[in-house]
């Protein structure tokens, strides 16, 4: 499939500035502060996630964080009908369906498009109603990319989770790292292996993505390594970074880490 070449746009999820905050439930430090540094340094998009037990970024922050920034705000969100109803009001550039449970350190998996069509599509009403764009955030399959284009959305994230974890297994010689543990029982032609099947999950879900008429983004894991071939996939279009980014900026600042990341997008 031949695809004009473009620039794969950044989105900086800063919500672990405010888990470091919640560390302490202090004001300091304040996500609004990270919004000028990321749009000076190369962002395209500011990304959040208001959660259903708000461990990180509370409603104020969000209404703060659109009301001031110079970017667009993709605010991930559970399909809950009354998040629906606050991500409404609060009126961002674009909502990212996300499934959430609670125990879970961050996203694990993408959403079950097929077993809960009738509250997604519910969910994509009420916020195009709104004239909020809406992205799911799925898992890289044929079946998913499918049934999301059936629902209307006009964006889909594809989770990248399996291909990084795959690939800190792999590469990662962090002695704590539980992938580093993992991969001691794998042998190093199996992760490769593995790695290249997810790899091709991604390229196919975003390719036919793309031929559906969908808008292609995608996340979870990815750092400054991993990123490079993600880059190469031409019918993605957006990339959304939090993690690596924000753990780069504790020893470089913000703004060297996300211009770092940026340059990594230019193909
Ligand atoms: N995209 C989505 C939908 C997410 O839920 C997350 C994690 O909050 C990210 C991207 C960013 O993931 P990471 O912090 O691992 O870069």
């Amino acid at each position: 499939m031949h695809v004009e070449k473009s620039k794969i746009t950044l989105g900086v999820n800063i919500d672990h500035i405010a888990v470091l905050r919640e560390a302490r439930k202090i004001n300091d430090p304040d996500p609004l502060m990270a919004l000028a540094v990321c749009a000076q340094n190369g962002a395209d998009q500011i990304t959040i996630h208001l959660r259903e037990d708000r461990r990180h970024i509370h409603d104020e922050d969000a209404q703060r964080i659109i009301d001031a920034s110079p970017l667009p705000v993709n605010l991930e969100c559970s399909i809950d009908p009354a998040i629906i109803d606050i991500v409404c009001s609060l009126r961002p550039h674009r909502a990212t369906l996300v499934p959430e449970k609670r125990e879970e350190v961050t996203t694990e998996g993408g959403l079950d498009v097929s077993g809960q069509f009738e509250s997604i599509l519910n969910a994509i009403n009420k916020l195009n109603a709104h004239e909020i764009e809406v992205s799911l955030f799925i898992d890289p399959t044929i079946e998913a990319v499918e049934t999301s284009e059936r629902l209307g959305a006009q964006w889909i994230e594809l989770h990248t989770g399996s291909y990084a974890n795959l690939y800190a297994m792999r590469h990662s010689a962090l002695p704590h790292s539980h992938h580093a543990i993992e991969s001691l029982r794998l042998p190093r032609h199996e992760l490769d292996e593995r790695i290249q099947k997810a790899y091709g999950d991604i390229v196919d879900s975003a390719n036919l993505g793309r031929s559906l008429g969908l808008k292609v983004a995608a996340g979870h894991g990815l750092n400054y390594q991993n990123i490079t071939s993600i880059v190469t996939i031409d019918t993605i279009e957006e990339l959304n970074i939090g993690q690596s980014i924000i753990a780069r900026s504790v020893f470089t600042g913000l703004a060297t880490a996300v211009r770092d990341m940026k340059k990594l997008c230019q193909r």
